[in-house]
């Protein structure tokens, strides 16, 4: 089905299943532990052996010799291959480190030596015998020390069609030395880590050439097609299993070292092997979120216009990596006829950056929205009208393309009467509640929506019962949930008939779970196969192929009216379609938009911050499943509190690696640190997206979070911290006098 206009009325919009608080149908399974993930598959293969990395412990430089004697004649043992055994790896699609081969040491903890042994114990302590000689060479760990040396990036493509990386719009410098208001400063955001709960593991099984990988991958249509490349074998060689995963938060969207290590650790012991990440090597050997330092000026007039606006971000990479993209948000969230908006990038050798939730607008807007709530102190206006003043319905900078729909003045409006928002303490610093300092704080946030193509299979079977296969993975989001919502929607039956099977790369390519664009695209996909399906329901009555009624599990067409489960009785009915989207969208922005509204208490005595109420509001289209898309954003939330105020990595500057590499060190924030969550969502179907007019909603939920946070936490405390995250240190000195 090609998706060439705007969507009309149709049978999604009757919201009978779609749109409804259906409770997660994978929920039993994963409950019960009968939900599988990747290390956990060892009962579908005989004498499966175990591997275990040797990485390494240096940051850069070559590696001379690896000793394997001792390991070898180790318990247990069956095969050692190292990485001179082999040439680099292709470079994964997106990646800039190479994940095994060669001599060259790119980064702390990459992957040396993989050993494979009987039993778990066996492979790690036989990988603590090998002994590695290194050339080390000196590195660049520092992007303080980098910045004058980070190249512009001008014509690398990130994220969407158009998305350039340097955007000129009339004359900032002009506008900015004679605005009547200006604001002018820099913030910094740290190095984060996905710190998802599922390791990277797999589970790899060679049968002579083929290949069958159990893994945890977000996006099995990449992998199908980087797996077979990593690994030099034709791609119909090599199947995918990936049905569970457990978070990946963009760590799992490319090839890491666990799935090809698996695979080759597999062919050198020839038998089946599975390898899981520890901990403790997840934070060097995967990729993490660069950090970031960026540079806002605003200028505005009296009336609280903005006239100008400045955003550069220089963030840290491999050679060869990308920039995170934090200037995303700056390019389309207010209106400002003066614009100038880079970014830079500086060469590190610290551990690969990558896509991390909501890559570029979640670092963006903890900087661009504390500007903002800089500018509305500095103009004495309320940060809520500040922001409604400078909406704007089209992108600024090609001002012919409207938002397809943006309600972002109505998120705003929304959530400031829902929290109560004109109660709050103008006077920062001012509001005591006992021992605690009280604040409240908003921001904005807008995330893309993007289209890709995706395919799906729905089958009628002869019990009446519908099955849905596509490659589409779940990584805890609820796509099982939406696919089997539509599928019923489409075919008039209860949710219960529904069967969905996912994370198969034998099954139609589907958009996967990345970038919040899995739900719209692969919901899409089922829509368009649903639609095939219908007409071979209506085929196989020998029934006009319009005006027939799909509802209450019967087929019903100009007065005759039949069991749906009748049709297949002969056999079942199988319909498979690719959802594709022609260009015109391209004419309009779609975007996603949120305000996030915070009550933060700090500790007048020892500066520590709770967050005691969020409420977000978000615009996002049709909200396919309110509970589901509820949990996305609550989840997104909690992680827009550990980005404001607990996640970093620490690097260590003289040896180049993350010294905080596990979940003691890298603290997170969980649901039970925030007393109240809030969702609100608004209702307007985009029909620029697709069939199902739905946008992406799991990263919005996160862009503007952190500085929601960082505004309260300035509110209770007078004291305006521009350095994330913000430990207590950063504001003890300052906070008012007892
Ligand atoms: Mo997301 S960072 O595209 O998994």
């Amino acid at each position: 089905m090609r998706f060439d206009s705007p969507a009309d009325d149709n049978v999604i919009d009757r919201q009978r299943v779609v749109g409804q608080a259906v409770t997660r149908i994978d929920g039993p399974v994963k409950v019960t532990g009968q939900a599988r993930y990747a290390a956990e598959w060892t009962d579908q293969l005989d004498n499966v052996a175990h591997g275990y990395l040797h990485c390494a412990t240096i940051a850069c430089g070559t590696v001379n010799r690896v000793d394997t004697t001792a390991a070898q004649n180790a318990p247990g043992v069956l095969a050692v291959v190292t990485t001179l055994d082999h040439d680099p790896l292709p470079l994964a699609r997106e990646s800039a480190a190479h994940l095994f081969g060669g001599n060259r040491i790119a980064h702390y903890h990459q992957a040396v030596a993989v050993v494979v042994a009987q039993s778990f114990e066996q492979a790690r302590a036989a990988a603590s015998l090998i002994e590695v000689d290194y050339s080390a060479d000196d590195g660049r760990f520092e992007l303080a020390d980098e910045l004058d040396g980070a190249k512009a990036i001008a014509d690398v493509v990130v994220e969407g069609p158009d998305a350039h990386e340097l955007h000129l719009v009339g004359d900032f410098w002009a506008a900015f030395t004679e605005a009547a208001v200006s604001t002018d400063a820099v913030y910094t955001t740290p190095y984060q880590s996905h710190a998802m709960i599922e390791p990277h593991a797999t589970i790899a099984s060679w049968d002579a050439d083929q290949l069958t990988v159990w893994t945890s991958n977000q996006m099995l249509n990449w992998a199908k097609e980087d797996l077979p490349r990593a690994l030099s074998v034709p791609a119909e060689n090599v199947r995918i299993h990936s049905p569970f995963i457990g978070g990946g938060f963009g760590s799992k969207l490319f090839l890491r070292s666990d799935v090809v290590l698996a695979a080759l650790a597999a062919k050198a012991a020839q038998c089946p092997v599975r390898l899981a990440l520890p901990r403790p090597l997840i934070f060097n050997n995967t990729v993490n979120r660069s950090a970031t330092v960026q540079r806002i000026r605003l200028g505005a007039d009296l009336n609280g216009q903005l006239t100008a606006i400045h955003h550069s971000s220089t963030s840290g990479n491999l050679p060869g990596g990308k920039p995170e993209s934090a200037i995303l948000q700056t390019k389309l969230l207010y209106a400002a006829p003066n614009r100038e908006i880079y970014m830079r990038l500086a060469e590190l050798d610290l551990p690969e950056a990558n896509a991390m939730r909501a890559p570029g607008e979640a670092p963006g807007l903890m900087a661009l929205e504390i500007a903002m709530d800089e500018m509305a102190e500095r103009l004495e206006m309320d940060p809520v009208q500040f922001r409604i003043v400078n909406d704007t319905q089209v992108d600024p900078h090609e001002p012919g393309r409207q938002f397809s729909e943006r309600h972002l003045v109505e998120c705003l409006q929304t959530g400031a009467e829902a929290f109560g928002w004109s109660a709050r303490n103008l006077n920062p610093g001012s509001l005591r509640d006992g021992k605690w300092l009280i604040g409240h704080g908003m921001a904005a946030g807008i995330r893309n929506n993007v289209q890709l193509p995706a395919a799906a299979r729905v089958r009628l079977n002869p019990d009446g019962r519908v099955v849905v296969e596509t490659d589409m993975t779940d990584i805890g989001t609820g796509s099982y949930t939406i696919l089997a919502q539509t599928a019923a929607e489409m075919l008039g039956v209860d949710i219960d008939q529904v069967e969905v099977s996912l994370g198969d790369s034998s099954f139609p390519t589907s958009a996967g779970s990345g970038g919040q664009w899995g739900a719209n695209n692969a919901t899409a996909a089922v829509y368009a196969a649903s639609m095939k399906l219908r007409q071979a329901v209506l085929a196989s009555l020998d029934w006009p192929a319009d005006g027939a009624d799909f509802s209450h599990g019967h087929v019903t067409s100009r007065g005759r009216s039949v069991p749906l489960n009748d049709c297949a009785r002969q056999g079942p009915l199988i319909a498979e379609d690719l959802i594709e989207y022609g260009d015109f969208h391209k004419r309009f922005q779609q975007s996603t938009f949120v305000a996030h509204f915070i009550e933060a208490a700090v500790d007048a005595y020892t500066g520590e911050i709770r967050v005691r109420r969020m409420l977000a509001v978000c615009e996002a289209g049709r909200i396919l499943n309110p509970i589901t898309a509820r949990s996305q954003v609550i989840g997104a939330m909690t992680m827009g509190a550990g980005a404001a105020l607990v996640e970093e990595l620490a690097v260590d500057p003289h040896r180049g690696f993350f010294v905080n590499h596990d979940l003691a060190g890298y603290e997170v924030a969980v649901h039970a640190d925030i007393t109240e969550q809030e969702v609100i969502f608004l209702d307007h179907p985009d029909a620029f997206s697709s069939p199902m007019k739905a946008k992406g909603i799991g990263e919005l939920g996160l862009c503007g979070v952190a500085p929601a946070i960082a505004n309260a936490v300035y509110n209770a405390t007078g004291v305006r911290v521009r350095d994330y995250p913000i430990t207590l240190e950063k504001h003890l000195g300052q906070l008012p006098a007892i």
